[in-house]
């Protein structure tokens, strides 16, 4: 038996695909989904001697794990470990009763729903298939299933959006009375469809971005939410419900901790070795057919790049984190300055310092932490 506590499962199914997305993705292809959950299996199988026989958390990812085949969505979570915290992916207009029941009975304990926004105009900007009515649907088709920990996703900054449009999209959201709110900011990719389309309207956007950063972080804490993470938010623990409704999963990555990943173009860690999965669907389960892993590459973590990842995460939270695990990561120079400036707080206990960011630091965010890196360690 290994040590790793978590694991990642990649199911990249979709029914279509929205413009603004670069996740590894499949359209369709209904007929090849029980082959791939062969291979998952397959792979699972393979690597299995690196995790621990009960695990603290699972999480399906996508793609839209929710629009895989029913029967074979069933079969994949029949055979996964035990996890104190199993989350899948859903997309909102493929959450039937029955797919809900289905999640249920297979052990799902959470689920984290792609709304993005609650206005029709800017779904359509982001070629998205549900409507603001198929959100809320969902949302109760998954509460009268038993689901007590449901996460929204939101972005903000896309093209036609006004800051009135964001705070229309927060109450609608807050209605709805998730356990855990995702906001992220919308990222541009560069190459695709998107960005060629509304190049202009995003870079407008870009400009107003710190500002709908700041909005949606005061009006989620106005509502009772703990802004754990960067871009994340869940309901205080409550007398009522003393539940600690972070995303495990998530934690353990910001955190450093090992996990394992499995699927087509899926990401593994586990002692000092990151395995990146190909992202080609076909030679995936060609190699998983002849018991074979599927071709990957694989890069070193020494200790300087741990401990940078470790800073660039880390400050992501709302806890310290400890300076004796960023071994020459940190730029002692640049944290003084930063200290000074109000940007980093210093808890300096001998051995045992710990540093955070102030929140105006967390709303600089990245740039802080450009700052703190050592750029001798690079
Ligand atoms: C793996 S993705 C997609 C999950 C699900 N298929 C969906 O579309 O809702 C998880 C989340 O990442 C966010 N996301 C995807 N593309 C993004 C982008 N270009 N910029 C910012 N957030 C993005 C969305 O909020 C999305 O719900
Ligand atoms: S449904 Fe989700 S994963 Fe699929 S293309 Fe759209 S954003 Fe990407």
């Amino acid at each position: 038996m290994g040590d790793v506590r978590h694991l990642y499962v990649h199911l990249p199914f979709c029914a279509h695909r929205c413009g603004y997305c670069d996740f590894v993705t499949v359209v369709g292809r209904r007929e090849q989904h029980g082959g791939y959950v062969d291979a998952l299996l397959a792979e699972l199988d393979l690597e299995r001697a690196v995790l621990v026989d009960a695990l603290e958390t699972v999480f399906l990812g996508g793609g839209t794990p929710t629009f895989t085949e029913p029967t074979e969505l069933s079969r994949l979570l029949d055979r996964l470990p035990p996890a104190e915290e199993l989350t899948v992916e859903a997309n909102p207009e493929t959450i039937t009763p029955e797919v809900a029941r289905l999640l249920s009975a297979g052990g799902v304990n959470r689920v984290s729903l792609g709304a993005q926004s609650f206005q029709p105009s800017l779904l359509a900007v982001l070629e998205r298939r549900a409507s603001p009515d198929d959100v809320r649907r969902a949302v109760y088709l998954l509460r009268d299933a038993g689901f007590d920990n449901i996460s929204l996703d939101l972005v903000y900054g896309i093209p036609g959006q006004s800051s009135s449009d964001l705070a229309r999209d927060l109450a609608e959201a807050l209605a709805l009375e998730p356990e855990h709110l995702s906001c992220y900011e919308l990222e541009a990719k560069p190459g695709t469809r998107f960005t060629h389309a509304y190049g202009d309207e995003l870079e407008h956007q870009a400009e107003a971005m710190e500002g709908y950063f700041e909005q949606v972080v005061d009006t989620l804490a106005a509502a009772g939410y703990r802004w754990y993470e960067t871009a994340n938010f869940c309901r205080d623990a409550a007398p009522a419900d003393p539940r600690d409704l972070r995303a495990h999963h998530n934690l353990a990555y910001w955190r450093g901790q090992d996990y394992l990943g499995i699927g087509v173009g899926a990401v593994s860690t586990v002692q000092g070795m990151r395995r990146r999965n190909a992202a080609g669907l076909a030679r995936y389960r060609a190699s998983l057919q002849c018991g074979e892993r599927p071709p990957a590459e694989i890069e070193i973590i020494d200790r300087e790049t741990r401990a940078r990842e470790q800073l660039m995460l880390g400050l992501r939270l709302d806890e310290p984190l400890a300076v004796s695990g960023l071994h020459g990561a940190l730029d002692r120079d640049a944290l003084d300055r930063m200290v000074e400036r109000g940007l980093v707080e210093l808890d300096s206990n001998g051995d045992s310092a710990e540093i955070s960011l102030t929140r105006h630091g967390r709303f600089l965010g990245g740039g802080v932490t450009a700052e703190l890196l050592d750029v001798a360690s690079a």
